[in-house]
C-alpha cells in the first residue's frame, strides 16, 4: 500500500509523519520541488521509527515523480500558505498554476490514485483538479470540512469542559473563514444535542471560533497551520486504504445533491476504497440553507477566477 504527499512543507510533512506513526500505508512518498527538503524530512520521520514503534517507510524525493508511481492515494499540500491578515482565497493567483500541474504530475505515474486536496483556497483547488483531469468525483476529494469539523469539535469540548473524542459535530460550506458552517444544532455530546447543554450565546460563540480557526492560528503562528491539517489528511487517507467508510465531510463535486451542481464544496461523504462512495444529504432547516446558499456563492465566485485566469476553460 502506497500513498504519496506531494509538498513537504509543514502541512506534507506532518501528513507523512502522522501516516507513518498510525501505520495506514506501508509506504509513504513524500514529493517536493525543492532540493532535499522532502529527503531531509523523510530522514527526520524515519529517525522516529525505532522510538515511536512504526514500520512504515516514508521515503524523500526532490521533484522525480516516477517515484510516486503506483500510489493508491496521493494527498496534494503544493503551494504558499497564508500570512498573517490573508483570506485563503487570496492564494488562488499563485497556487492555482502549482496545483494543476501537480495534480497533471501525479496521475501520469498514479492512472488509478484518489486525490485529496489540501492546498488553498481548498474548494477551487479540488474543482480545478477535477476539472483538469476530467477524473470521476469520486476520486477527487478536498479536506477543509473534515479539518474544521475537528476544530468545531476541540471548541465545543473547551465549552463544555468535556472530552473532544465524546462530541459530534460537522461543519459543511466553503472551508472560508466566512463560508464554512457549523452545523451546531446537530452537534451533540454524547447523544445529547449541544442546544440543551449550552446557551446560544455560547454556541454562537463556539461557531465563532470554529469559521476564524485557521486565521487565529495564522496570526498566532506567522504562517498557517499544520498539525491539524496534516492530521486531517491522514484521517481521510486511513478511511479509503483501510476502506473504513467513515462520514467525513469533504469537498465533494456536487451533481444536484443540496441542489447545487458543478460545484466544490463541503458536505458530509462516506469515505472508502473508492474515495467519495456516497453523498449525505443532511435535511437542512431554512437558517441552515440560506448560509449554505451563501457560502455556494462564495465559492463559485472564487471557481469564476479559475475561467477569467484562462487556467479552466468552459
Ligand atoms: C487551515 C488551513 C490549512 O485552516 O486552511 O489551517
Amino acid at each position: 500500500m502506497k500513498v504519496t504527499v506531494v509538498g513537504a512543507g509543514n502541512v506534507g510533512a506532518t501528513c507523512a509523519n502522522v501516516l507513518a506513526v498510525n501505520e495506514v500505508a506501508n509506504e509513504v512518498v513524500l514529493i517536493d520541488i525543492k532540493e532535499g527538503l522532502a529527503e531531509g524530512k523523510a530522514m527526520d520521520i524515519m529517525q522516529t521509527a525505532q522510538l515511536m514503534g512504526f514500520d512504515t517507510v516514508v521515503k524523500g524525493i526532490t521533484n522525480d515523480y516516477s517515484q510516486t508511481a503506483g500510489s493508491q492515494v496521493v494527498v496534494i499540500t503544493s503551494g504558499i500558505p497564508r500570512k498573517p491578515g490573508m483570506t485563503r482565497e487570496e492564494l488562488i493567483g499563485v497556487n492555482a498554476g502549482i496545483v494543476k500541474s501537480v495534480a497533471e504530475n501525479v496521475l501520469k505515474y498514479s492512472p488509478d490514485a484518489i486525490l485529496i486536496i489540501v492546498s488553498n483556497p481548498m474548494d477551487p483547488m479540488a474543482y480545478l483538479s477535477l476539472k483538469t483531469l476530467g477524473l470521476p468525483r469520486e476520486r477527487v476529494i478536498g479536506m477543509g470540512g473534515a479539518l474544521d469539523s475537528s476544530r468545531f469539535k476541540y471548541f465545543l469540548s473547551q465549552a463544555l469542559e468535556c472530552n473532544a473524542n465524546e462530541v459530534e459535530g460537522l461543519v459543511i460550506g466553503g472551508h472560508g473563514d466566512t463560508t464554512m458552517i457549523p452545523l451546531t444544532r446537530l452537534a451533540s455530546y454524547k447523544g445529547i444535542p449541544v442546544s440543551k447543554l449550552l446557551p446560544a450565546e455560547k454556541l454562537e460563540e463556539v461557531a465563532q471560533s470554529t469559521m476564524v480557526g485557521g486565521a487565529t492560528l495564522t496570526k498566532l503562528l506567522g504562517t498557517s497551520a499544520w498539525m491539524a491539517p496534516g492530521a486531517a489528511a491522514s484521517y481521510m487517507v486511513e478511511s479509503i486504504v483501510k476502506d473504513q467508510k467513515k462520514m467525513i465531510v469533504c469537498g465533494a463535486y456536487l451533481d444536484g445533491e443540496y441542489g447545487m451542481k458543478d460545484i466544490t464544496i463541503g458536505v458530509p461523504c462516506i469515505i472508502g476504497k473508492n474515495g467519495i462512495e456516497k453523498i449525505v444529504e443532511l435535511e437542512l432547516n431554512e437558517e441552515e440553507k440560506a448560509k449554505l446558499a451563501a457560502s455556494e456563492a462564495a465559492v463559485r465566485k472564487t471557481n469564476a477566477n479559475l475561467y477569467e485566469a484562462g487556467i479552466l476553460k468552459k
